[in-house]
């Protein structure tokens, strides 16, 4: 199949003289435009706005919306960054007036209804993961775990702790735990996985020691797995003064059942985008508040919002002496905090348990349906999510896992998130997410297994996938690299999409 040709844009389809309106004649007295605007501000030339009837325009939108993947399409198996389905009444609090268009100067006064979102969405996390406080500012997971370190930096700096140069990260960690280590000063000592998928606490108690400031640890680990060693790594942390930090990317699979601050951890952070529906993915605003313990909690960058009782009132708490400083431009990222807020008050409590347990639930029936077509590196159960391996597709018939991945796309599927966490060879880690009901999970596992039968009678039908997807196989860091989003006059054909030279 050819490469897919470019669709027009509005501006490309626009009809001189054609309108999307219907007015009733003026009745009033047609003014020069000269008397009705001050000369300086009328502009020499019209604006340039496509000229079309609105049922062109709702087609042309609603036909672009259908060429990309996303979640109101179909499920979104992406392990790790839990795509589940976003309710749209997160989506109508959010764009209410009172909630997008308050501005963030506003006086306090003027700004009540939205200090109070912030108020109780930090009160609920805060009650969520077992931890003393919440600080909302971080606008992603990777910021999150960045201040959390911060904080841990200076609780260490205070207490005179100038040995302390080392910060534990497993090897199944998701990247940015490292590199938010190194940014905030600290020297990385990296902790192997058993053959369990677990903490390798041989290892683990051989490289501990005084200097060790923290741990970042992922739990549920990026392999899908409790890291049932949590008590005896606390102890062992704890012995040598050093702190502990949750990476809390996959908090939907211990929402009501268990919480990092009764695990022993200090700070966790949350992904708003994930665990509490908000979108995740395509360049929109995420959102990763961190749970803090009562040691750490002065650190926090400031404001801070608190509720005067007494006046019944909520305020910005400026005077923070010993605050890291702020970490965003005013108080992070209001709109996903709105779409948290209205999803955690919708479900309760009960709700948010059972959130969790049908995330486990779907990912054990995903990983019984394929356990015995793909390899299956760490065996159950798993919680949320469950990591295969396309090992024995690449042995005997030459299918790489980018392979399975491009041919998903075929049947319908996002692919699942691939080569990730990198101590898995062929790595596919998928996410069915508790929003799938049982027959979409069904279908997605029927297309997989098909493939694994393709992957053995016709290997070549995988390895030259997709086929029926608007593009075929891209280079994607060509197309990462060489991105061109700006429209320009030249009407001629865009260059095409260079072929596949993936290795
Ligand atoms: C396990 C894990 N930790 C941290 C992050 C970072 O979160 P963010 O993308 O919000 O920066 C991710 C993101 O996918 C993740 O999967």
């Amino acid at each position: 199949m050819s490469q897919a040709t470019r669709e027009p844009l509005l501006l490309e389809k626009s009809k001189p003289g054609c309108k999307g309106y219907l007015l009733p004649k003026l009745d009033v007295p047609e003014k020069p435009l000269e008397q009705l605007v001050p000369k300086e501000y009328l502009r020499s030339d019209p604006p340039e706005l496509p000229e079309l009837p609105e049922n062109e325009v709702v087609r042309h939108f609603t036909r672009i919306s259908t060429k990309n993947y996303h979640i109101d399409k179909n499920m979104y198996p992406l392990g790790s960054c839990t795509m589940k389905y976003n309710p749209k009444i997160n989506e109508k609090a959010a764009a209410m007036h009172g909630n997008h268009d308050v501005h963030p100067l506003a006086p306090e006064f003027a700004s009540q209804g939205a200090l109070q979102i912030q108020y109780e969405l930090k009160s609920m996390l805060a009650e969520i993961c077992g931890l003393d406080d919440v600080c909302l500012q971080p606008a992603a997971g990777s910021q999150g775990e960045l201040t959390g370190i911060m904080l841990i930096r200076k609780y260490h700096e205070d207490k005179g702790n100038s040995h302390k140069k080392y910060i534990m990260v497993p090897d199944s960690a998701h990247g940015t735990n490292p590199a938010s280590v190194k940014i905030s000063g600290y020297q990385v000592i990296n902790i192997p996985t058993d053959e369990n998928g677990l903490t390798d606490m041989k290892e683990f108690r051989e490289k501990l020691s005084d200097e060790v400031a923290g741990i970042m640890l992922t739990n549920p680990s990026t392999v899908g797995l409790f890291e049932s060693n949590i008590e005896e790594i606390r102890d062992l942390l704890h012995g040598v003064d050093a702190l502990m930090y949750m990476d809390g990317a996959n908090l939907n699979a211990l929402l009501g059942i268990a919480r990092p601050g009764d695990m022993g951890f200090d700070v966790v952070h949350f992904n708003l985008h994930k665990t509490f529906s908000t979108p995740h993915g395509g360049g929109g605003p995420g959102s990763g508040p961190i749970g803090i313990s009562e040691r750490l909690r002065k650190y926090q960058p400031g404001p801070v919002v608190e509720y005067d009782e007494k006046n019944d009132r909520y305020y910005w708490d400026h005077d923070r002496p010993e605050s890291v400083g702020k970490v965003h431009g005013f108080y992070g990222s209001f709109g996903m905090m709105v779409r948290a807020w209205v999803y955690i008050r919708m479900h309760g409590a009960e709700g948010l348990r059972e959130i969790s347990e049908n995330a486990i639930l779907n990912a054990n029936y995903l990983m019984h349906r394929l356990k015995d077509y793909y390899e299956l590196p760490y065996e159950g159960p798993v919680m949320h999510e469950v990591v295969f391996s396309g090992n024995r597709q690449k042995k005997e018939n030459g299918v790489k896992t980018l392979d399975i991945a491009k041919r998903i796309l075929d049947y319908g599927y996002h692919a699942p998130t691939v080569y990730f966490p990198l101590i898995v060879p062929e790595c596919m880690m998928i996410e069915p997410t508790e929003s799938e009901s049982k027959e979409n999970i069904d279908g997605f596992c029927d297309a997989m297994i098909s493939i694994a039968r393709e992957a053995s009678e016709n290997p070549e039908i995988v390895k030259t996938a997709p086929h029926n997807t608007e593009t075929r196989r891209l280079d994607d860091a060509y197309a990462a690299k060489n991105i061109n989003i700006r429209w320009e006059r030249d009407t001629s054909e865009p260059k095409e999409a260079k072929e596949a030279t993936v290795a």
